[in-house]
């Protein structure tokens, strides 16, 4: 691991925007943006690992992106197809665990099957975890954790250590945060210590809407495609000015 001297988050996730004005800027189209930024994921993946990262959640499309044109979301999901067999190659090479959040459900089933295909595949990775948000959003991964925990109620299956033990926090017999998160896609997951925005946008857009409660966020201009280790290590660098207080003094 590099000895950098910098005190690394354990878990980060990047909202990767920009894509579109880095095209744009260039006269392209934005698909080609997108394809730009596809390499920038590729090239960072094994940066973070070296740094010292343990997860990395990157924010790829967004329950909303399905408002775009119908030639960029193609477009997106031609480049996913390109994307995932590369991504696997790079896994079993450095040691990566993939994992996708989202509802992936909405996908062509081609993409689907390749979905499933790289999780199984390194689910014996002991290095990085690298988690894709993939047709996701923070209400719509609550929403769907609701819905699976009222089936499991209505059918007796809570794991009892969900429940709660009268405490200064629970009333006697409540579900505890703990067991509610455990219904999210990120089950397992820590929670993002630092959450980085490309593009200068100062909102979350929906991006790990539980988990982000006690995250640093640092807000870069620069856009996603010009995005690299030493751009990465100036946010942790950032982060490591923040004083965490977690409520407490
Ligand atoms: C982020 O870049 C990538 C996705 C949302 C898929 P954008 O496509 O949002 O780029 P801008 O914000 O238009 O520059
Ligand atoms: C957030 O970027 C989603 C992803 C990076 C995948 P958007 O470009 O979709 O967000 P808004 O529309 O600026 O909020
Ligand atoms: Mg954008």
């Amino acid at each position: 691991m590099d000895n950098i001297g910098l005190n690394i988050p354990q878990s980060v996730g990047i909202i990767m925007d920009g894509n579109g004005r880095w095209a744009k800027k260039r006269g392209l189209p934005r698909t080609m943006g997108h394809k730009a930024g596809c390499d920038a994921i590729e090239k960072l993946l094994p940066e973070a690992g070296k740094i010292g990262i343990k997860y990395l959640t990157v924010y790829a499309f967004s329950t909303e992106n399905w408002k775009r044109s119908k030639d960029e979301v193609d477009g997106l999901m031609q480049l996913f197809r390109y994307y995932a067999m590369r991504l696997l190659k790079a896994a079993k090479e450095g040691n990566v665990r993939i994992r996708m959040i989202g509802d992936r459900r909405r996908f062509p089933k081609d993409i689907i099957e390749s979905i499933n295909k790289l999780e199984a595949e390194t689910v014996s990775n002991t290095g990085l975890t690298f988690i894709v948000a993939a047709n996701y959003g923070g209400r719509d991964e609550i929403r769907r954790a609701a819905m699976k925990l009222a089936i499991d109620y209505k059918e007796g299956r809570i794991d009892e250590s969900f429940i709660a033990e009268a405490s200064e926090r629970y009333h006697e017999g409540e579900l505890t945060e703990e067991g509610f998160a455990a219904y999210l896609d990120t089950a397992g997951i820590p929670d993002p210590d630092l959450i980085i925005r490309t593009s200068g946008e100062l909102r979350l857009s929906n991006f790990l809407t539980w988990q982000s409660a006690y995250s640093e966020i640092v807000v870069t201009d620069t856009l996603w495609p010009d995005f690299d280790r030493e751009e990465l290590l100036n946010c942790i660098r950032q982060y490591n000015q923040r004083s965490r207080r977690f409520g407490g003094v």
